[in-house]
């Protein structure tokens, strides 16, 4: 949602907070700020501004003495508005009412009314419309000389998820930082820390870095670093060594990290497979499970558990352990999970699918399911979110960074791991070894399969131009390929602009047929499987009306050419893994029709990479 940076150290603090910001920017970018302070000064010097982190720097360059070295300790923001418009004066930080104390906040405080309330009564002045401003005068008030003291207990009077970061006058060289709900990294490294969000901002000075749990409170001057618990017990959290580095979040000669990160497929879907397949007995072998064979062959039903891009991909997992593992599965959205009241038999197991590991509302089921005695796996992406490490078990994508709002190398990594997973159950029960051979055979071509779609990447790209301009979409699929149409439509809407809605193309004609007219093209993942004939009939009703076809459809396959205006080909599969060619190929297609459309592609407007409030 937000991203924070806090530094103590002695290098130039402003510097490394705009960089620091600048890596988080895919977070929230509608308004930014820094506070900092010179060892000589008597007071904390603020800068903020609404609009991206390049403004803020500029404000900076304005509003900063070029002479005076800003060491010591600073803290840092980017925002995605929850409360108050995107405007200078609700950016973060927010000072207290003396100006001692500055605070930048992720999260949302839900008792923020009553907690303004009480410190106006007490004659505090409030210069924002935003929640997190209570937490720079509560902090104030509390404040008896010990700033983790003040800090403390003015958390233990919030209510909501927060992560934050303090700085005050008072303590020359001291970060204090805690979380509950929202991640906090620590970075660790000689004579200074860094904390922030998440590590794509710390990763270029260290990669020794510490994830805070809930109710963790950490105080850092210079290197010294003391975590506590909001009771004030040390605690000690084992450092994590990140195993990528900056340039593999840097563009890489792309125009847009999400191009980037789709061409990145082959190698991160080879990297999710590498040392996992096992040709020999045709099953998966995937450690972070922790569960035995009889533990799998006793599962009587999954629960999927995810949001957005995830959500689908949980989709395409329902299908895999249905139809390969023979187990009932459910896919729920994760913002209903918990409100449900949902019923768990005893030995069920529950798949949150995240990439970030930090969706609230997925953490949110994850904390019902657990609650419920369910055995809860996550498949994540980034290594020690809050999702991976609540979850306590489960599967990384290692699918890389993936910077690009808009999720597209996680969602092929996912379904890939959703289908080793069904192999591997499946192969404690009805999953002959000869069937789960020919899967994981079939799993081993992905990275090849997705590589060819990418070798369309021109013919694509025409296709997009062409239907560019147009005002409305429908992606429409069957079976796996409905879930697949799903995800086109949201990849298309969330960085084009263009409204698009997908659909089981058997629904179109109970209503959303009425839309359809020369306007507006029709999508229709159809490749070379079994039900491709009632697609095609499909294709024929949408024609009827008019609207464009454009089908994706197996290389070679000449049954579709008369229904269809424009074909883009994907290779021959297996049914279980033409979701991924079919969703790369989409990928794509929303690409191109984004940048004709001039759109911002990486930052799309009102979104954000990690959605962490409900
Ligand atoms: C995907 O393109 C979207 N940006 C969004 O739907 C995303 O998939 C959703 O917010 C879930 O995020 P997560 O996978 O990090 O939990």
């Amino acid at each position: 949602m937000c991203g924070i940076v806090g530094y103590t150290g002695n290098a130039d603090v402003g510097s490394i907070l705009v960089s620091g910001l600048r890596r988080l920017e895919y977070r929230g970018y509608d308004s930014a700020g820094v506070a900092l302070f010179a060892p000589e000064d008597a007071e904390l010097t603020v800068v903020k501004t609404s609009g991206k982190i390049a403004d803020l720097s500029a404000s900076m360059q304005e509003e900063l003495p070029a002479t005076k070295h800003f060491s010591s300790m600073g803290i840092g923001h980017t925002r995605w508005a929850t409360h108050g418009a995107p405007t200078e004066a609700n950016a973060h930080p927010h000072w207290s009412q003396n100006h001692e104390i500055a605070v930048v906040h992720n999260g949302i405080i839900e008792n923020y009314a009553e907690i303004k309330a009480h410190l106006v009564a007490k004659g505090y002045t409030f210069s924002s419309e935003t929640d997190s401003e209570v937490i720079a005068h509560l902090v104030e008030q509390c404040y008896q000389g010990d700033l983790r003291a003040a800090v403390t207990t003015a958390l233990d009077r919030l209510t909501g998820t927060y992560g934050i970061a303090v700085i005050s006058v008072k303590h020359p060289g001291t970060v204090v930082a805690a979380r509950k709900g929202s991640p906090i990294v620590v970075g660790l490294h000689d004579d200074e820390t860094i904390i922030a969000s998440d590590v794509s901002a710390i990763v270029s000075r260290t990669k020794q870095v510490v994830f805070l749990d809930d109710g963790d409170i950490v105080t850092a001057t210079g290197g010294d670093v003391e975590i506590t618990t909001t009771s004030s017990t040390p605690v000690t959290r084992e450092a994590t060594l990140i195993d990528w580095d900056t340039d593999e979040i840097e563009k890489g000669g792309f125009d847009h990290f999400m191009l980037k990160e789709i061409h990145e497929q082959p190698a991160a879907l080879a990297t999710g497979l590498r040392g996992r397949l096992d040709e020999t007995d045709g099953t998966v072998r995937l450690g972070g499970l922790r569960l035995t064979p009889q533990d799998m062959a006793r599962i009587p039903r999954i629960i999927l558990a995810a949001c957005g891009t995830s959500y689908y991909a949980g989709m395409v997992g329902k299908y895999y352990f249905e139809d390969f593992a023979g187990i009932p599965a459910d896919i729920q959205q994760a913002a209903e999970f918990r409100y449900r009241n949902p019923i768990i038999e005893p030995d069920s197991c529950m798949i949150a699918i995240s990439q970030s590991g930090e969706t609230a509302d997925t953490l949110a089921a994850v904390r019902e399911g657990l609650m419920k005695g369910a055995t809860v796996l996550g498949i994540c992406n980034v290594v020690g979110s809050t999702i991976a490490r609540e979850a306590g078990r489960g599967v990384y994508l290692h699918a890389g960074p993936e910077i690009g709002v808009a999720s597209t190398k996680a969602f092929t990594a996912q379904i890939t791991v959703m289908a080793e997973m069904a192999i591997m159950f499946g192969r404690t029960r009805r999953l002959s070894a000869a069937v789960g051979r020919d899967m994981v055979r079939e799993l081993a071509r992905v990275p090849e399969i997705a590589a060819a779609v990418l070798e369309r990447e021109a013919e694509i790209k025409v296709i997009a131009e062409k239907y560019a301009q147009a005002n409305d979409a429908f992606f429409i699929g069957r079976g796996y390929m409905f879930p697949a149409a799903l995800e086109g439509a949201l990849k298309l809407k969330e960085i084009s602009y263009m409204h698009a809605e997908g659909y089981h193309a058997a629904e179109l004609k109970h209503g959303p047929i009425a839309l359809l007219d020369e306007k507006v093209p029709v999508i229709v993942p159809v490749p070379d499987l079994p039900d491709k004939v009632k697609t095609i009939g499909n294709m024929q009703e949408c024609r009827a009306r008019k609207s464009p076809v454009i089908a994706i459809a197996t290389e070679g396959d000449s049954d579709i050419d008369a229904h269809c205006d424009d074909i883009i080909r994907i290779p021959r599969c297996h049914e279980f893994v033409a979701p991924i060619p079919v969703v790369i190929a989409e990928q794509l297609f929303a690409y191109y029709v984004a940048k004709a459309r001039g759109c911002e592609i990486d930052q799309p407007r009102n979104l954000a990479k990690s959605v962490t409030v409900e």
